[in-house]
């Protein structure tokens, strides 16, 4: 350093030049002159510096404005002071509270150079950066979830975020008014509370799924990460919008269970059709026997023994024909006998007629048969396929009224279907059909039972009395001419089964 004013004690200075960073530059920006510890701190060595200008250090922190700013005031032979941010020889960054003086020559009146006075302040400045990057990490993560709330130990809100009010419909201002299950679906309010009550000290965050309401009432499905903040004795709860992947979810179990059930019913259907094709035979083999053993009874002389062998004979006869039936069913339903089919075109009232005087033979007077049928419709069916459908609905409706008195009612309809289920198939269906519809005022089918009325073999009838093969025939065949088949059931009110024809 030199300076020569006699006046000013100069060793006063000497503290200053162990803590503070010094250095001076000429007019043209130039270092003339830096202390040992502008050194340490920059990492730079004396010769380096010298003859080179301050842009060496330049962080790229600050803007142009900022120097823009500064040497207006320098050059125009003001003071300068600020917080300015170095680069280091090693590439870190150091921040300086620094005073630049501009050199006035005493001769000219001109600038002639300047000194600068700077003191280490990283260490403060990484501080505050660091609490400034916290808050905008904080808002930054909050505003990135889809719902974000900051509740205190007894779970009421200190903040909500922007977007969850977004998603949920409910501004801030509501939900200061509602407790958090009340923001949660029907079936799942006291989820989070139950979550809640169960962190402690020892376990402070969980991941669960609940399903919340919005304002609308409409659902929706939210994936729940608690944080327990144990410092402060409240909690922390980011909200996921998983409404999309359950539903894919539920779409597949659904295509899932769809495509188990065909299976079942294909495993089932190839199971009944060995079985009757070798019942068959041994069927016809039981039946010829017994048909043999009654012609020759007929020379046997007429006694006691005769009259009893004719007898038990007729009698496997009987069960023989029962037999028969189950066999046709069986087939029926495996549709073996396709080939046999000769569909025609059909005109509904006409055939229905001829099938309501045939039902009377087999339906008790007890139950009175309605019919609304309307002339002119046509489907095209093989006629005994269509017997067989409207004669197994009958006698289903004549079980479910189990001798009492009640009502069988046969409508037809032209309808026009866009959203309905088929409840055989579980498929949408969607179109213009002819609509035969049969209800009845009987017991009416158990929720429970209702999903499996279509499955083969499944009866809820004593044992002989049913073999639970009858819908499965009926939406077999209705299916393989692309129709379907809606059930309402009421317990205790009655049935009603809707063949849909296109
Ligand atoms: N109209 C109805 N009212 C009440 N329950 C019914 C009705 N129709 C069908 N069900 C129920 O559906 C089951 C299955 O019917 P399905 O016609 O397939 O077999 P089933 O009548 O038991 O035997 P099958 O018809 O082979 O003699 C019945 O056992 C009964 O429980
Ligand atoms: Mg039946």
């Amino acid at each position: 350093m030199s300076m020569s004013n006699k006046e000013f004690p100069i060793d006063a200075l000497f503290p200053l030049n162990e803590s503070a960073i010094i250095s001076k530059t000429d007019s043209s920006e130039i270092i003339t002159f830096v202390n040992q510890e502008f050194c340490r701190v920059s990492g730079y060595s004396e010769e380096e510096l010298l003859g080179n200008t301050h842009v060496m250090l330049n962080s790229h922190v600050h803007s142009s404005e900022f120097f823009h700013v500064m040497w207006e005031a320098i050059s125009n032979g003001k003071s300068w002071q600020g917080e300015i941010c170095n680069r280091a020889k090693t590439g870190q960054l150091y921040w300086l509270n620094t005073s630049i003086f501009p050199i006035i020559d005493k001769d000219t009146g001109e600038v002639s150079g300047y000194t600068g006075v700077g003191f280490d302040i990283t260490e403060k400045k990484h501080l505050e950066l660091g609490v400034q990057s916290q808050e905008i990490l904080y808002d930054s993560v909050i505003e990135s979830t889809d719902g974000f709330w900051h509740l205190d130990n007894k779970a009421h809100f200190i903040d909500v975020s922007t977007r969850y009010c977004q998603l949920s419909g409910y501004t801030e201002a509501d939900l200061l008014t509602l407790t958090i299950s009340d923001l949660e679906a029907d079936d799942h309010k006291g989820d989070l509370t139950y979550q809640l009550s169960t962190l402690n000290e020892s376990k402070t965050s969980k991941v669960f799924e609940s399903m919340h309401q919005r304002k609308d009432g409409t659902n929706w499905f939210v994936e729940i990460l608690i944080s327990y903040n144990v410092k402060h004795d409240n909690f922390y709860i980011f909200l996921r919008d998983i409404s999309k992947r359950k539903l894919n979810e539920r779409e597949q179990s659904a295509l899932q269970q769809q495509l188990n059930h065909l299976q079942k019913l294909e495993s089932i259907g190839r199971l009944t059709a060995g079985i009757a094709h070798d019942f068959n035979n041994i069927l016809a083999s039981i039946l010829g026997y017994n048909e043999l053993n009654k012609i020759n009874a007929e020379d046997m002389p007429d006694n006691e023994f005769k009259a009893d062998f004719l007898h038990n004979s007729a009698q496997v006869d009987v069960a023989g024909s029962r037999a028969v039936d189950l066999i046709k069913k069986m087939l029926a339903y495996c549709r073996q006998e396709e080939e046999h089919k000769s569909n025609a075109r059909l005109e509904l009232s006409d055939v229905l007629n001829k099938i309501l005087i045939m039902l009377h033979e087999i339906i008790p007077a007890t139950i009175t048969i309605k019919a609304n049928l309307v002339d002119d419709v046509y489907i095209t069916i093989d006629e005994t396929d269509f017997y067989q459908i409207i004669v197994n609905l009958f006698v289903n409706a004549r079980d479910a009224l189990n001798k009492a008195k009640g009502t069988i009612e046969l409508s037809i309809y032209l309808v026009d279907f866009q959203s309905h289920i088929c409840s055989a198939c579980q498929e949408k269906i969607s179109g213009k059909f002819v609509e035969i519809k049969i209800s009845d005022t009987g017991d009416g089918i158990n929720p429970t039972k209702l999903a499996h009325i279509f499955e083969p073999f499944f009866t809820t009838k004593k044992v002989g009395e049913g073999t639970g093969l009858g819908l499965s025939v009926v939406s077999g065949i209705i299916h393989n001419m692309d129709g379907h088949i809606l059930v309402e059931s009421e317990l205790g009110k009655g049935t009603t089964f809707k063949l849909l024809f296109p």
